[in-house]
């Protein structure tokens, strides 16, 4: 365990010894870690600083991320054990599969791809709900050398066809449907609808058919998987571990940018490994053998690293969860999980713990379930209002760890290390640095800021391993977005502040991105969409303040002179393109007409001050605006809803 779990003489110790020593010397730490790693070729340099836009880890190693899955495990004696517990209340289903069988699986649909003709770098894109088959495809991809991108089930065929034209996937694989508890998903249209519209139009999907949704097959393009497995399978066939590069790309991960096109998170495969390895040690204090569930999605990043990649590079067992954390079936749905497959550790976005809340301010689901061996709850996605925490503490008696990171990262960067020994919580702060980051806040002209006082909130380069390498095919588009406004530094695009003791507050965006119930969504995406409706002159998307999603998007829209439609008919158009054009996930349910929009005298729309009428708050008025009774229509037209 590389020798980072003696205990603390007093809170804070153990984390304070590891940080500096990443400080002093982070090549010598970075290669203490990646021992914790099984190499093909065992990295002998930890950084080359002149590779890529900021240097590159680990550059003359080899290795196979899928071999320290699995295979690593199964030879040292874990094959018997859970790998992965599927708990599925939305279709009634359970299922074990222990390291041998993952690994069964796993090998025969790589073989199944390689037949297919994926090779290594070739990118195979994943559309799936959360079932065991979603793991076996990613596993299988990093098994053969291939790149995934899993696209998130709730987005529209739109979003998935420039997925499909940025990516380029040889083969898609996906399944019939997703299970909502309202309704049933169907995917397949979609993605027909998806491959219709893009450019590129990959060899062959693979349909993994659900008893929920029989879907129609494309004669020559679309196969059936269980078919295609089964022949596998009797045949014998089962793929090797395919010797990658450390530096060569895992998955890219689509995340909202600032504009409607989204921009592709590019993973390595050594880095990764050795960071997922590091925070399952320090932070989330996860051991080998023990059960961890992420209540998430695998189609987002949180997903990627703590259900999937990083309990079982530990040699762990993740839970993955198809079901919601309230309505399946009530508000204990998590306390049963943790008590029936003695869960260690629960790590989810608030949004889900103010939904349980809100149905169960008592606690009263809790009763009957036996949580004894739980241990940790862990909170990331979204700012966790210290309410909830607060709550969230009361009620379970142990730690609740806010911790903050990005799809770009990949891993946390600022938490509260339990691994090294928990240090004071204070309530609305994730914490501290963990080693490998050295998280700074600048002013504007990227000096830094006094302690307690409000900057942007900034990463010192190199990143550590693990981080984003570029963006797919757009390295410009990655120095221009991320590395050119303050040199030398990684724009996290967060504001907040450093307190005097070092813990860092996470307070919001500095860009268009909202967080919609732990999903990270780009108004300017939705106002590229609202903008192509026929009636509309113009519009300005704002996040506004929910009590149960954090944030949920209201779009203020001007019509066009003459338009004949009554406005709620717009309105109501409005609300069903965006869920046509960017997916339900938007969760868009609140467009509003207005005359005319706040703007400065330059023409620059004053999205900051609406917000700050919708959420009811004091706002200042910009000296530059350029028509003050702007401001009070606006107020109007909110207090017309019941906003604001
Ligand atoms: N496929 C298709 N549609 C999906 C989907 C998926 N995988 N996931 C969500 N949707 C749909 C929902 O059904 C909903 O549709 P609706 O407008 O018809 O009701 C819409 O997208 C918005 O979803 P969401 O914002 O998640 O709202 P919700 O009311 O369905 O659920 C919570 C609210 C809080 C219970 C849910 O967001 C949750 O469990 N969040 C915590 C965990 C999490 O997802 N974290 C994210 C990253 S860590
Ligand atoms: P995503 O890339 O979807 O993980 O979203 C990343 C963004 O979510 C961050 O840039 C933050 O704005 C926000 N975020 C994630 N975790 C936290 C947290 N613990 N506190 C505050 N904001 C957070």
């Amino acid at each position: 365990m590389n020798g980072f779990h003696a205990a603390p003489a007093r809170p804070g110790e153990g984390y304070r010894e590891t940080y500096a020593r990443w400080q002093a010397d982070p090549e010598a730490y970075w290669l203490e870690i990646a021992r914790g790693i099984e190499w093909i070729k065992p990295p002998q340099k930890a950084f080359d600083p002149d590779a890529g836009a900021y240097g590159r880890w680990f550059p003359d190693a080899t290795c196979n991320t899928c071999f320290n899955a699995l295979d690593r495990h199964v030879r040292d004696g874990r094959g018997g054990q859970a790998a992965l517990i599927y708990d599925s209340p939305v279709t009634g289903t359970k299922a074990l599969y222990s390291y041998t069988a993952l690994l069964e699986e796993v090998a025969t649909l790589g073989a199944v791809l390689q037949d297919l003709g994926v090779g290594k770098g070739d990118r195979v894109l994943i559309y799936m709900p959360m079932v065991p088959e979603a793991v076996f495809a990613m596993l299988a991809c990093a098994r053969i050398g291939a790149v995934h991108s899993v696209v998130f089930g709730g987005f529209a065929a739109k979003e998935l066809a420039s997925r499909i034209d940025d990516a380029e996937p040889r083969v898609i694989l996906t399944a019939t449907c997703g299970i909502e508890p309202s309704r049933v998903v169907e995917y397949k249209p979609l993605l027909d609808g998806a491959i219709e519209m893009a450019a590129h139009k990959p060899q062959t999907c693979v349909v993994l058919q659900r008893p929920q949704a029989e879907a129609s097959m494309h004669a020559t393009r679309d196969k059936n998987w269980r078919t295609l497995v089964a022949a596998a399978k009797t045949a014998g066939r089962k793929a090797p571990c395919v010797e990658v590069a450390a530096t060569d790309p895992l998955y890219i991960l689509y995340t909202s940018g600032t504009t409607g096109r989204p921009k592709g998170v590019v993973r390595d495969n050594g880095g990764h490994m050795v960071v997922l390895k590091e925070t399952m040690d320090q932070l989330y204090d996860v051991k080998p053998g023990e059960v961890m569930f992420t209540a998430s999605d695998v189609g987002w990043v949180v997903g990627h690293s703590y259900i999937v990649y990083a309990p079982l590079i530990q040699g762990a067992t993740s839970v993955l969860y198809e079901g919601k954390p309230v309505g399946t079936p009530d508000p204990g749905a998590f306390w049963r999980l943790i008590a029936e497959h003695d869960i260690k550790v629960l790590f989810t976005a608030p949004t889900a713990f103010r939904a349980i809340r809100k149905e169960d301010p008592e606690g009263r689901h809790l009763a009957g379930h036996d949580l004894s061996g739980f241990r940790a709850l862990f909170l990331a996605g979204e700012r966790a209002d210290p309410e909830t925490l607060k709550w969230a503490e009361a009620l379970l008696k142990v730690p609740v760890i806010d911790h903050w990171w990005q799809t770009e990262t990949g891993s946390p960067i600022v938490g509260n290390p339990l691994g090294l020994g928990a240090l004071p919580v204070k309530h609305g702060s994730p914490t501290v640095p963990l080693p490998g980051w050295d998280v700074q806040c600048l002013d504007e002209g990227g000096h830094p800021v006094k302690p307690g006082t409000m900057g942007a909130i900034v990463l010192k380069l190199p990143l550590p391993p693990g981080a984003l390498q570029t963006l797919w095919g757009n390295e410009v588009r990655f120095r221009d977005g991320y590395l050119a406004h303050f040199p030398g530094y990684y724009d996290t695009s967060d504001a907040g502040f450093i307190d005097e003791d070092g813990y860092i507050f996470i307070m919001g965006r500095t860009d268009d991105i909202i967080n919609v119930a732990g999903h990270r969504l780009s108004t300017g995406g939705m106002e590229e969409v609202l903008a192509a409706h026929p009636a509309v002159a113009e519009c300005a998307v704002v996040g506004i303040r929910d009590e149960l999603k954090g944030e949920q998007p209201c779009g203020f829209v001007v019509l066009k002179a003459g338009v004949a439609l009554p406005p709620d008919q717009i309105e109501r158009e409005l609300v069903a393109l965006v869920r046509e054009r960017i997916g339900p996930v938007a969760a868009f349910k609140l467009a509003l007409t207005v005359n005319r929009l706040p703007k400065t005298r330059s023409g620059k729309i004053l999205r900051a001050t609406m917000k700050k009428i919708a959420d009811g708050e004091d706002y200042a008025v910009p000296a530059t605006i350029e028509d003050i009774t702007v401001l009070a229509e606006i107020g109007v037209a909110l207090k017309g809803r019941g906003l604001g």
